[in-house]
């Protein structure tokens, strides 16, 4: 399964990769704003910046248009700023098309804001790369996020479609389990749940005991 980073945050970005286990890095237009990014240029020059620490992984750049002429625009001029970018585009209808449309053009997609396996099959009939489903805001509305993460699993190897399951709004070291358990293809979440994945009080004990015998035979 491999790692994304689902940040704007270019300190948070680089300590993710100098772990060395980092795949890529999903971003969207809240994360942007966090970041305090302001300005077509400012948002231009971040993702080339995320890019070039990014080592080679794909980058997801998010449109802000809804209709088909502004999505292809767009995402037109987001693929051209670097050849890592994936255009991430929104599930609806004008957004299906343009999946298609992209895909047509050898212009790689993430098709977000999936909540339901219905719009997962859409997104894969249209071409998509990846398909993100939102595990976490599921979750968040009494949901079973890994439930649908695993049904998009079932119904893609049946057909063997070709579009990956990106697992997203993921909140916490389970979540990642769990989704490697059950065949994603990808899991993004925010720096700490990766982080938490090192943590285990026999790994500290254990090493704490280690040290302490070694100074005896120092
Ligand atoms: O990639 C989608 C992700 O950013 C959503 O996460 O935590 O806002 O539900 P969250």
């Amino acid at each position: 399964m491999k790692f994304f980073i689902d940040t704007a945050n270019l300190e948070q970005i680089r300590e993710a990769y100098d772990l060395g286990v980092l795949d890529g890095v999903t971003t969207n237009p809240s994360l942007m704003a966090k970041e305090g990014i302001k300005g077509r240029d400012a948002v231009m020059k971040h993702y080339v910046d995320i890019c070039e620490i990014a080592q080679g992984g794909d980058v997801s750049a998010e449109v802000i248009s809804t209709d088909f002429a502004g999505i292809i625009r767009e995402g037109e001029e987001l693929a051209e700023l670097h050849p890592q970018i994936v255009v991430k585009v929104p599930m609806i209808k004008d957004g299906v098309k343009a999946i298609r449309y992209f895909s047509k053009k050898g212009i790689r997609t993430n098709c977000t804001l999936v909540f339901s396996a219905g719009q997962a099959l859409l997104a894969a009939k249209a071409g998509a790369s990846y398909v993100s489903p939102f595990l976490g805001r599921l979750d968040d509305v009494s949901t079973d996020g890994l439930a649908l993460i695993e049904q998009i699993v079932l119904i893609y190897d049946n057909y063997g479609m070709g579009t990956e399951v990106l697992a997203a709004s993921i909140r916490h070291p389970m979540h990642i389990i769990k989704c490697a358990e059950l065949g994603a293809d990808v899991a993004t979440c925010p720096l700490q749940p990766i982080l938490d994945l090192l943590k285990h009080p026999l790994t500290d004990s254990g090493l704490a005991k280690f040290l302490s015998d070694a100074a005896k035979t120092a």
